[in-house]
């Protein structure tokens, strides 16, 4: 009976530890749960952490290799303007050497005749008032001076025919670009004479050309005459 008793208690025992264990069983397991959750969480947390970081060291690499292309463009577009700078400099050059040649020029050619006094004084301008012909509109008949409208090499004429009478005499010359480039002298006693003088020049745009008298006798100049003609002409020869 004393055995009986005591499994009696023990299981009683038992039964009242069961009944009081349940709930805290249920805590351990809750709180177990939540452990492996919070474990599961932070290792999400670290993990993300992680990709975080990587995606920013990406983020920076790319934006630093986009820089360096950057760099690496811009270095390279600029070579290629000094390449191409260069390269139109010697153009440039080419062309304005060239220009000249291949510039297509007018034709130029004129003749005046007729001085329009028999009589220049020493060191002027004789002025042939007759334009037979003056395609580029070069020469003025009012002053006697041609002006060469395009840079070139120019043939120029002047013939001076002498006065009847004895001792008449005219030394005259081609002034070019206010050189003398060419000069003669008539002289004859008393028959009747003519000569000229020739220049071939190279002339600037905008440079003159005209016949000056340097010295004469007394009405030298033969003006009007059929037969024997004072004139000054010029042509652009290239
Ligand atoms: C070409 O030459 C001309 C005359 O020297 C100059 O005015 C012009 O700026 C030059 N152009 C280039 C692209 O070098
Ligand atoms: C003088 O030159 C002008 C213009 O070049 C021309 O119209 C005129 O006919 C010329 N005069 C003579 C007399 O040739
Ligand atoms: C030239 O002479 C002719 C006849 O001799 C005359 O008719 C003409 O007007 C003269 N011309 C000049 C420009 O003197």
């Amino acid at each position: 009976m004393g055995l009986r008793m005591n499994s009696f208690i023990i299981l009683m025992c038992l039964l009242n530890h069961l009944v009081a264990c349940e709930p805290q069983c249920s805590k351990f397991d809750y709180e177990e749960k939540t452990l492996a959750k919070m474990i599961r969480t932070e290792i999400l947390v670290e993990q993300l952490m992680s990709d975080i970081k990587q995606l920013k060291q990406q983020t920076n690499d790319a934006v630093t290799s986009m820089e360096r292309m950057e760099t690496e463009v811009g270095e390279s577009i600029q070579s290629m303007y000094a390449e191409n700078a260069l390269k139109l400099e010697e153009y440039n050059n080419t062309i304005i050497k060239w220009k000249d040649r291949l510039e297509i020029k007018p034709n130029v050619v004129f003749l005046a005749k007729d001085p329009t006094t028999q009589s220049p004084s020493q060191d002027s301008t004789i002025i042939f008032g007759t334009t037979m012909y003056d395609v580029s509109q070069s020469y003025d008949n009012s002053s006697g001076t041609f002006t060469a409208p395009v840079a070139g090499v120019y043939a120029f004429t002047a013939q001076m025919c002498l006065n009847t009478g004895t001792y008449k005499y005219i030394h005259y010359a081609i002034v070019a670009n206010d050189k003398e480039v060419s000069k003669s002298l008539t002289y004859n006693k008393d028959t009747r004479f003519c000569n000229t003088a020739q220049a071939f020049v190279v002339l600037e745009k905008g440079q003159t050309v005209y016949v000056s008298a340097l010295s004469s006798s007394a009405v030298p100049l033969r003006e009007n005459f059929s037969r024997e003609w004072c004139t000054f002409s010029g042509i652009l020869i290239r």
